[in-house]
């Protein structure tokens, strides 16, 4: 099975932004160790900070992939582009975030992505993307 984990906007800066809130360790670092436990996946990762360049590569993972994580990062709470995006492909996409957004500012409360995801994880730290990758073993897809 063929998975891609897609980030968001300032999500390079993971372990170096905000540590007490995203903690300390780097995507890449979090990414090595996900790849050594998940060798039966074919797991790939995309990280950018520009919105059109999140939404090429939800198209072209249509084609090459069979789910999607995503963590839209702050596009999550303003992209109509990446929520038409989301629904313009049929591969499932999966809603991921470190932080829990409900506990934080008020305009992280709304999800413009959510509606078009197979659903949504939030709070749970760095975890979030194993239990996705979980999710995509155990699930029909
Ligand atoms: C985030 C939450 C967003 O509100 C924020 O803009 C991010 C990261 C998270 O993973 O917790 O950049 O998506």
């Amino acid at each position: 099975m063929r998975i891609i984990i897609i980030n968001g906007p300032n999500l390079n800066r993971l372990g170096k932004r905000e540590p007490s809130i995203y903690g300390h360790q780097s995507f890449d670092d979090y990414f090595a160790d996900l790849k050594d436990k998940y060798q039966q996946l074919e797991l790939h990762y995309f990280q950018s900070n520009i919105e059109g360049e999140l939404v090429d590569q939800l198209h072209s993972a249509d084609e090459k992939f069979d789910g999607i994580i995503l963590n839209a990062a702050a596009y999550t709470h303003t992209s109509v582009a990446i929520h038409d995006a989301i629904a313009s492909i049929s591969k499932p996409v999966l809603e991921v975030h470190i932080s829990n957004i409900y506990k934080r500012e008020e305009f992280r409360h709304k999800s413009l992505i959510t509606s078009q995801c197979v659903g949504m994880i939030s709070g749970l730290g760095l975890t979030g993307y194993q239990l996705g990758l979980e999710y995509f073993l155990n699930s029909k897809y």
